[in-house]
């Protein structure tokens, strides 16, 4: 199936309205309407964020640096709460045995004085887990054999390369089996290849699982590689200026993808929107939107 840019017909690109919502009418687990967010005595970073996210879908997040792109997570996270509009997420979200949120970050979060497998159990144990030690312990075995990592259990995060601790990273936040999983620029720090060698096993992984991901990324290959949609935001203060469909399913092949026309166009249609938004978020201050 194509992808498919989905902003509303009859409005030519650049003008800066909100797409429609996916799936109109099929459940959301996320929605966000007419969310607004400024920061005490700031100005409004976000203004009318309408955003809705299919339950096992990965969303792709892109906007111009400092638009708003990590407090919009922050706010999804719950760590901040909304001065108008709504967030809501479907009644089930928290229910048992997965659970609701996890985070990743750009910054390494892994603990130094712990093994990998260590690390991929902690929420183990800082939680009152319903898992026993034997069940822990194949679910660890399991994401671990899933990401490549086998040989590496026993080693601590300094005998690892940059891709191998965002492997095990990206582990400990999948290994509670969240329902939800933020992304804040998690691989932005490591080299293309590698970063699309862990886009293969991630994807394989939140697929599986029907994981619901939400993807901040400054790298468009990597939001279109792997989101079912990407959101392009504009610049602050930040809401939904396009919104595109990704159809290229649930099995692919990242290398490949690369080197697909589809791809390639895509490409090219996300970054005319991205650069609009670029370009205001340059504006010197004072001058008004177009
Ligand atoms: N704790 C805070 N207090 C006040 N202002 C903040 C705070 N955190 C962020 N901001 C401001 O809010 C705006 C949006 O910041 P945010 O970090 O959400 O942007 P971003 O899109 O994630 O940027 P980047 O792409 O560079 O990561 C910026 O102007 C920033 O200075
Ligand atoms: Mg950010």
């Amino acid at each position: 199936m194509p992808a498919v840019e989905a902003a509303r017909a009859g409005h030519g690109a650049g003008d800066g309205v909100n797409a429609p919502a996916p799936g109109a009418g099929a459940p959301a687990l996320l929605r966000a309407d007419g969310v607004r967010f400024a920061y005490p005595g700031g100005a409004p970073v976000l203004d009318g964020v309408d955003i809705a996210v299919p339950e096992g879908s990965i969303t792709g997040l892109v906007g111009p640096s400092g638009c708003g792109k990590s407090t919009l997570l922050a706010l999804l996270a719950g760590l901040l709460q909304p001065d108008a509009g709504r967030l809501t997420w479907s009644e089930d979200r928290a229910r048992p045995p997965r659970h609701p949120l996890t985070m990743m970050f750009q910054k390494d979060t892994l603990l130094p004085w712990m093994t990998v497998e260590d690390n991929i159990g902690l929420h183990f144990r800082l939680t009152k887990s319903t898992l026993d030690r034997s069940a822990q312990k194949a679910r660890i075995a399991e994401l671990i054999r899933l990401a490549g990592l086998e040989g590496a259990e026993r080693k601590f995060p300094y005998q690892l390369s940059g891709g191998m601790r965002r492997r095990t990273a990206f582990l400990a936040s999948v290994a509670p089996h969240p329902r939800v999983l933020l992304l804040d620029e998690p691989f932005s720090a490591l080299d293309e290849p590698t970063r699309i060698g862990i886009h293969q096993d991630i994807f394989h992984i939140v697929k599986r699982e029907g994981i619901t991901v939400l993807l901040i990324t400054h790298d468009l290959g990597e939001a279109i590689s792997l989101s079912d949609q990407v959101l392009v935001l504009t610049a602050q203060p930040a809401r939904v200026f396009k919104r595109f469909e990704i159809g290229f399913g649930t099995e692919r092949d990242f290398l490949g993808l690369r080197e697909n026309p589809q791809f390639l166009a895509l490409y090219g249609q996300v970054w005319e929107q991205l650069a609009v938004q670029i370009q205001r978020s340059r504006r010197p201050a004072g001058q008004a939107a177009a």
